[in-house]
């Protein structure tokens, strides 16, 4: 079976609200304090209520604090925390992976995008051979996120990390037990170096979580003018 075979297109009815918040963004960053503090002035002296309200806190894209760039997606990968917090993974505000979803599964939790038309492809959550099959099948031009939740390294075999490390990854082959790990990478295309790309956090039996692991997370914005 092919791996992109269930692709799911953004709809066009998501995209034009993200735009228009991405909009909204920038027109009431274009009136400036002295303008809204002049107008409520100015409305006062003709004896009337403002009706100027302050601003609702703007939520970015994937809960970033600020927004991509125009021509950018936005991504975070979150890896699972304690027993509890399952792991994440979020494209364009999508959540590819998540509890809600219920697509969160202990191991490696994957999900591949067509980087060029934004479309989403599979989660994928196992660490036997199916994960070298899997990332050999992605085709090119495709984004690839990664993540743990629990453990994602007794079953990881010397075949995958060869996959993973081919695709960038410096820390696959360290990985231990209940490590946390995060990862994005493409495939027939370069991610610009300054993103970020990979963090791994051994697991601590002193940590918060008394040995469970401690969540990491990855984010940034990735450019769509790389093909
Ligand atoms: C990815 O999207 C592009 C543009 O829509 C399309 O031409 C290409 O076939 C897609 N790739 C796959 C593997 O579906
Ligand atoms: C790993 O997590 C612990 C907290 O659980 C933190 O103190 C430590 O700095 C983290 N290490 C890295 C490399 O992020």
């Amino acid at each position: 079976t092919k791996p992109c075979a269930g692709f799911v297109k953004l709809s066009g009815l998501l995209l034009a609200t993200l735009f228009s918040w991405y909009l909204g963004y920038f027109l009431s960053a274009l009136v400036s304090e002295e303008v809204l503090s002049a107008s409520i002035t100015n409305l006062q002296d003709i004896g009337k209520k403002p009706v100027i309200r302050a601003p609702a806190p703007k939520r970015q894209k994937c809960d970033h604090w600020s927004p991509c760039a125009p021509g950018s997606y936005a991504y975070r990968v979150l890896s699972g925390g304690g027993k509890e917090k399952l792991a994440k993974i979020c494209f364009e505000d999508e959540l590819l992976i998540s509890e809600a979803k219920g697509n969160v599964g202990r191991g490696i939790n994957i999900a591949i995008v067509n980087y060029t038309s934004n479309q989403l492809c599979i989660a994928f959550t196992d660490h036997s051979a199916e994960m070298v099959a899997f990332i050999e099948n992605a085709p090119q031009g495709s984004l690839l996120f990664m993540v743990t939740h629990d453990d994602g390294s007794t079953r990881l075999k010397n075949d995958a990390k060869q996959v993973v490390e081919k695709l960038g990854s410096k820390e696959i082959k360290n990985m231990k037990f209940r490590s946390s790990w995060a990862f994005v990478a493409a495939k027939g295309f370069k991610l610009p170096d300054n993103i970020q790309k990979e963090k791994i956090n051994h697991s601590d039996k002193n940590n918060r979580y008394g040995g469970w692991p401690a969540e990491i997370q990855i984010e940034g914005c990735i450019p769509r003018n790389l093909i």
